[in-house]
């Protein structure tokens, strides 16, 4: 198969001309917008006089080098390059290029979003804007001259301090903006439209004042409260528990509607995707609240954890994205219920990334090789990522960790960096030895665990017998073992915590696993104990260990750990799960009954752990277990569970109800759960009460999602109502559009409802909110329609596919995913899949980033 040729990390090789400052000039028109690059060029090589330029979709107008005209013979322009010839050590080009911002719908570089103009370059989108060094090694400072007609463009916004501004011929107007901060293209921004703005300040810790602006569409401040909140707590945070400080006078963040990702840290300048921005109480649930939090969090993170500091090439990505998903999962867990959070991220590796590993795109959270960067932005290099840093802060402690962390600054602060820099600060400051753990960012894959256990009476030893080993992945087949950091604790048959010894003697509760087999033995014990193993999910892997019911109940009644009894939980419900799908007329064990009776009935419990405890394992981690069942035969065994269980506990569940009946998020995410048991159960009086008497989007999004999974007959008027009430509101409309999407009907109902809804008046194919909230929503998150035998579900995406390749590959290569991951699935529905994928590499326009998806998945 020829195409796309794949980038490796081993070639990397440092760029023969570096550039140190850039004057860039906008003149800003929807289909023309002209850009002036001034750039002061330093050859880096000596001889070298090859200055190959990156720069795509763009018209080139004019070349100078030191003012002179550059002669036709001296450059050349093709598809995604302009190659110039220079002999001299250093010099000043200046590049003119013409672009087409209104009719950019892949929405990488200058575009247009609702009118307003708007960038985002990460991770290679610079290069449609002009011609340069489009790398994350070449760091330069960067002057930015906006022009625009001030009526329809009142804010004109850059990185850094605004310089100059004033009026201009025709009712134009400019402002010149200043980055003092060496940057890579990367984290240019730019911004010009009309706006509500919020505005506030932060004092930083060494009396610093920082203006911060929050811009939003007209009519939107309000819902822009929350975001403004939440920037100033986490710029309180990073100060106090990583002693980081802001660096510039102004912190912008531009809220804008046609965004591909979540959010971007441009330096000094934000831009967010609304839906990560804008919420109040009657449109947002509060777990978009606490995702804006976090969000917020992360990219005002990054300024110094990819923006003081940042990659050196794209392959080390992940030294900024896992070390700030660290840091905003702190965040979170700081400011609220660290085991919530802690859940959170779990189920994440465990529904999400395991995929990722067991599919055709697996990679190392560093990889080691690219066809299209895009498709790197993954919960493999992301969270992952993240779990790695946490591993080593598990190994290091919190304060030999923090110790590393400002080594890692003071040493890199200003440069282009790479994750073994990260690791040998790391190493450095703690003394402890990271040789062996370096191998989890080169190796891909799921290590799996697997523990047995012995105990013997008359010696009083307790055994466990360690042992790991990594499947084979697409990537890569050869796999050595890893460090593992196993943090556990052992119970007595009371639920009581020992204070066990090991042969070596007192026990941390952390045992590190470095070989592919170790024993760990415990003393003076008088009977077996009941172990909790891999507490906090401390190391990303899968564990087998095999449990009986009763210590499972007992482990998810007394660990000391929230996340461990939720992990018992878990594994119970699973079990049960699985009962069910093997035999329909399984029955749920009394033990499990009663631990969940405990659950509903204590008043201690917190109610948002209540919540986790009572929420099934996804469809998704499910299959993971055992790939090849059929997936709508699981997901209809998870239903019956869910109604099993609220038929056996069914007073539990009122007096339960009654208890969390208050208005707060974490009881309102215990209502939220529990009401789903009840529309699983077809208490329809129960789901439509809490319909009519909602006075937030968290209780009604919660009935909404009842009703259309228990398939309850008021759910065709709930959805009405629905509609009717948020027809103009998109980003209200997208949670209406989801809904309709994963409601487990028939296919040919949930597809006749899809090709309506793309009528609706705030349907857009362009708009990747609206896409992902109904195609891949339905993709994702609805099994019963979407891999239906009839096959309706993938010729349905396929055909989607084909059409948003040539509007939005980004977009388009993101929503693929679950039709990729065919070899988890039966063998009749991996044909039917792999058909779809056929076709798709039988176009002859097919994009890069869907080229690298669905190449691999074929192979
Ligand atoms: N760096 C961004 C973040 O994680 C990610 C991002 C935003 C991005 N927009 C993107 C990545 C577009 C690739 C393409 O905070
Ligand atoms: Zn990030």
């Amino acid at each position: 198969m020829t195409g796309p040729q794949a980038k490796h990390r081993l070639d990397y090789t440092p760029s023969p001309f570096t550039i140190s400052e850039l004057s860039l000039n906008f003149r800003l028109e929807p289909t023309k917008t002209r850009v002036g690059a001034n750039s002061q060029v330093t050859r880096v090589v000596a001889g070298a006089t090859t200055l190959t330029l990156d720069g795509e979709s763009q018209k080139l107008i004019r070349i100078l080098i030191d003012g002179q005209p550059l002669a036709e013979t001296h450059y050349s322009v093709s598809e995604n390059a302009l190659e110039l010839t220079v002999d001299k050590d250093q010099f000043e080009l200046y590049i003119e290029t013409e672009i087409d911002p209104e009719n950019n719908t892949a929405l990488e570089g200058l575009y247009r979003s609702e009118g307003t103009f708007c960038t985002q370059c990460e991770a290679e989108g610079f290069r449609r804007i002009t011609y340069f060094l489009d790398r994350p090694d070449v760091l330069a400072v960067y002057t930015t001259r906006i022009e625009a007609p001030k009526a329809d463009y009142p804010f004109l916004l850059a990185n850094g301090n605004k310089i100059d501004s004033g009026e201009l011929d025709d009712g134009w107007h400019f402002a010149t903006w200043h980055d003092p901060y060496p940057k890579p293209s990367y984290l240019f921004a730019l911004v010009a439209g009309q706006f509500d703005l919020l505005e506030d300040e932060f004092v930083t810790k060494s009396g610093r004042k920082v203006a911060l602006e929050l811009f939003v569409d007209p009519g939107q401040a309000s819902r822009g409260v929350h975001a403004m909140e939440s920037l100033k707590r986490a710029m309180r945070w990073d100060e106090e528990r990583f002693n980081l400080e802001y660096d510039l006078n102004i912190y912008m963040v531009v809220a804008v509607d046609f965004f591909n990702m979540g959010a971007m840290e441009n330096k000094g300048l934000n831009i967010f995707n609304s839906k990560c921005v804008l919420a109040d109480e009657d449109s947002a649930t509060d777990k978009e609240f606490h995702r804006i939090e976090s969000i917020i969090g992360h990219e005002y993170f990054h300024n110094w954890t990819g923006n003081r500091i940042t990659c050196r090439d794209w392959f080390q990505l992940s030294l900024k994205e896992g070390l700030t998903v660290f840091r905003d999962q702190e965040f979170s867990s700081d400011l609220g219920s660290r085991a919530v959070n802690r859940i959170d991220a779990v189920k994440t590796i465990r529904g999400v990334q395991f995929a990722e590993d067991a599919g055709p795109m697996a990679h190392p959270i560093r990889p080691e090789q690219v066809i299209e960067m895009n498709n790197f932005y993954t919960v493999t290099v992301y969270d992952k990522g993240s779990e790695v840093i946490r591993m080593m802060h598990t190994l290091l402690g919190e304060e030999g960790f923090q110790k590393g962390m400002a080594c890692y600054v003071s040493r890199h602060d200003g440069q282009a960096a790479t994750c073994d820099d990260f690791v040998q600060a790391m190493e450095d400051a703690s003394g402890v030895d990271l040789t062996q753990f370096r191998l989890w960012y080169s190796q891909s894959g799921t290590p799996e665990l697997s523990v047995s256990e012995s105990f013997d009476v008359a010696s009083g030893e307790y055994r466990l017998q360690f042992s790991q080993q990594t499947a084979a992945t697409a990537d890569q087949t050869e796999k050595q073992p890893l460090h593992l950091p196993i943090k556990m604790e052992l119970l007595d048959a009371q639920g009581k915590l020992l204070d066990a010894k090991t042969k070596a003697g007192d026990f941390d509760g952390l045992f590190s696993l470095t070989a592919a087999e170790a024993e760990l033995v415990f003393t003076g014990l008088k009977e077996k104990p009941v172990a909790s193993l891999l507490q906090e999910f401390s190391a990303p892997v899968k564990l087998h260990f095999a449990q009986p019911t009763a210590e499972l109940c007992l482990v998810m009644a007394n660990a000391s750990n929230a996340v461990a009894r939720w992990d018992a939980a878990q594994s119970l419900l699973m079990a049960a799960i699985e009962a069910e799908f093997d035999d329909a007329a399984a029955e749920l064990s009394p033990e499990l009954v009663s631990a969940f009776a405990k659950v509903l009935l204590d008043e201690q419990l917190d109610p948002a752990l209540m919540a986790e405890l009572i929420t099934l394992p996804s469809v998704s981690s499910l299959l993971d277990a055992k790939p090849g069942r059929d997936i709508t035969k699981l997901f209809q065994a998870r239903q019956q569970v869910q109604r099993k269980l609220k038929h056996a506990l069914s007073t539990e569940c009122d007096v339960a109800w009654q208890r969390v009946n208050v208005q707060d998020a974490a009881n309102r995410a215990a209502k939220g759960a529990l009401l789903l048991w009840y529309g699983l159960a077809g208490d329809e009086a129960k789901v439509q009460a809490q319909f009519d008497n909602a006075t937030n989007m968290t209780d009604t999004l919660a009935a909404l999602t009842a009703a259309n999974q228990g398939l309850l007959s008021c759910r065709e008027s709930m959805m009405s109502a629905f509609e009717a009430k948020w027809r103009h509101d998109p980003l209200v409309m997208d949670k209406w559009f989801t809904q309709l999407a994963i409601t487990p009907e028939s296919v040919e109902t949930v597809l006749a409802k899809i090709n309506q809804a793309m009528e609706h008046e705030q349907f857009a194919i362009s708009n990747p909110n609206r896409v992902r909230a109904l195609v891949g929503a339905f993709a994702e998150a609805n099994p019963m329609a979407f891999h239906d035998d009839s096959g309706l579900g993938y010729a349905f995406l396929g055909e989607q596919l084909m059409q948003l390749n040539g509007i939005n590959p980004q977009c388009a290569a993101r929503i693929i995913t679950p039709l990729i991951g065919f070899k988890r699935h039966s063998d009749e529905r991996q044909s039917l899949m792999r058909a779809q994928l056929e076709q798709l590499l039988a176009m002859d326009d097919l994009s890069k980033d869907l080229f690298e998806k669905v190449s691999k998945s074929l192979k």
